[in-house]
């Protein structure tokens, strides 16, 4: 029953596209070879001073530096006062050819492509006349095996939650078998059941899928995410802790995907049973926020294969691994499942819509993107690189094990625990100091989120500025 369904998907289009336009012209498409401080602290002075003039009209706890944007190229970027950084992080994984790349230029040059970022359209009722195209070259070309069918959102939380509704759209349909009844119709106005039905959706510790309302409910890893903020009572499968290193401890980590895995059959039963049936299963392939967590092939292909059993839908969340870090176009290939995820969207119009319903301006940019990737092999690129830099953390790790452990990764898409959090937070501030842009996860990782144009070369300035780092702190 699921197969009639299964052929959807949802994407949040932002985290595959690059957020800043340039100004710059193609013949400046030249990195720096290694980074250069300038100044004694980071921030420097003029980012502080914007910080500071910010903060008087938003909140800007959360700003780190003020990036000159205009100066910043491929995988190096460069602050206001004109610190140049190698930057690991890359926006949170959503540059991926890094600052100011030429094929994107040219695209925003391009006389035909002025009126999609011009008139943005309310995509759902007014698409533009080459919608279908741009969506079967940027995107349908790119889908993950199995599914056939695309919906643009604007934003990772906004893919989520219409992710999460179509679910329930989609278990009502099934639990009606026909049409709706005016008493759906009208309990839903008031929050009633049978109109507004109790489902539930499954989530795991750990997990990050997004800050808004329903999304929310599904988030486990920072408190500072939810406080405050009434939540489902949904229910929360424990996900799988290993111990490193993972050869050493296959009988443990069997174990633990096992407990895990009987843990996912027993809440089922146990929400099925309190009369809020799990509709849908929601799972990062490597949770990113949460700390860089990674459950076996053998945990992921259990997790289908009992959603299968369940009838219950099986949404794989790829906003922060998707479009080729881990090696592959989307990280859940990693796990050759049998059936394909059931990111599952509906066809039926203003049920699953917003205004913009994302940008058609963004496909274009995403188009090149695309096009890249292929024209210069990429993907298999960044294993080539991911692999070299694994190595090269677990030399390191070899090297300093008092204060860093648990090297683990696919592709580039990468992570380190500290010791502490503490230790973590200090050497961040001090790779920063020593050239390196970079971001934790979780409550003692350092995580790696390059761009896809990040090579050997840049992993071994990272690599000695990290061992510079590592010796400072
Ligand atoms: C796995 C995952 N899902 C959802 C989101 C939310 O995306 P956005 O910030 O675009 O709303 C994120 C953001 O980092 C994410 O990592």
């Amino acid at each position: 029953m699921l197969n009639r369904v299964r052929s959807n998907l949802i994407f949040g289009g932002y985290r595959l596209l690059p957020q800043f336009l340039p100004t710059r012209s193609n013949s400046s498409y030249v990195e720096p070879n290694e980074p250069n401080i300038l100044t004694k602290s980071i921030p420097g002075p003029e980012s502080v001073r914007l910080s500071t003039l910010l903060g008087q009209v938003q909140n800007s706890g959360a700003v780190q530096l003020f990036v000159d944007y205009d100066r910043s190229v491929g995988n190096y970027l460069v602050d206001v006062d004109g610190n140049t950084f190698l930057d690991i992080y890359s926006q949170i994984s959503s540059v991926p050819l890094g600052y100011n790349h030429p094929s994107l230029i040219s695209a925003l040059h391009d006389p035909k492509n002025v009126s999609a970022f011009i008139n943005r359209p309310a995509l759902g009722i007014l698409p533009p006349k080459d919608f279908i195209e741009k969506l079967q070259s940027a995107l349908m070309s790119v889908a993950p095996p199995g599914l056939n069918e695309v919906q643009t959102m604007a934003c990772g939380s906004c893919s989520v939650e219409n992710a999460l509704k179509a679910v329930c759209f989609w278990r009502r349909n099934i639990e009606r078998g026909g049409e709706v009844a005016e008493l759906d119709m009208s309990t839903c106005l008031t929050n009633q059941a049978p109109g507004s039905p109790h489902l539930s959706i499954m989530s795991f510790t750990g997990s990050f899928h997004g800050r808004t309302f329903g999304a929310l409910s599904c988030t486990h890893s920072k408190a500072i995410h939810k406080l405050d903020v009434p939540a489902f009572d949904w229910p929360i499968a424990d996900y799988p802790k290993y111990i490193f290193p993972l050869e050493e401890n296959k009988e443990f980590n069997k174990r633990e995907d096992d407990r895990c895995l009987a843990m996912v059959e027993d809440l089922i039963e146990q929400y099925h049973r309190k009369g809020c049936p799990v509709a849908g299963m929601i799972v990062e392939p490597i949770q990113g926020e949460g700390g860089d967590n990674h459950g076996s092939v053998y945990y992921y292909q259990q997790l289908r294969k009992i959603c299968t059993k369940n009838q219950i839908a099986f949404i794989i969340d790829e906003v922060q691994t998707g479009c080729g870090p881990t090696g592959k176009f989307w990280a859940h290939e990693h796990f050759n499942f049998e059936t394909a995820p059931d990111i599952v969207t509906f066809n039926k119009p203003y049920r699953i819509f917003n205004t913009w319903l994302g940008d058609p301006a963004k496909l274009v940019l995403l188009e090149q993107v695309v096009k890249e990737i292929k024209k210069e092999n990429l993907l298999s690129k960044i294993t080539e690189t991911g692999d070299h830099l694994l190595n090269g953390l677990n030399d390191t790790q070899a090297q300093f094990p008092n204060y860093i452990m648990n090297a683990r990764g696919r592709g580039t898409f990468c992570a380190i625990d500290f010791k502490t959090p503490e230790l973590r937070d200090k050497a961040i501030k001090r790779l920063h100091l020593n050239g390196v842009h970079c971001g934790g996860s979780g409550t003692a990782s350092l995580r790696f989120r390059t761009t896809l144009t990040f090579n050997k070369n840049h992993a071994n300035i990272f690599l000695d500025r990290f061992n510079r780092t590592l010796k400072e702190l």
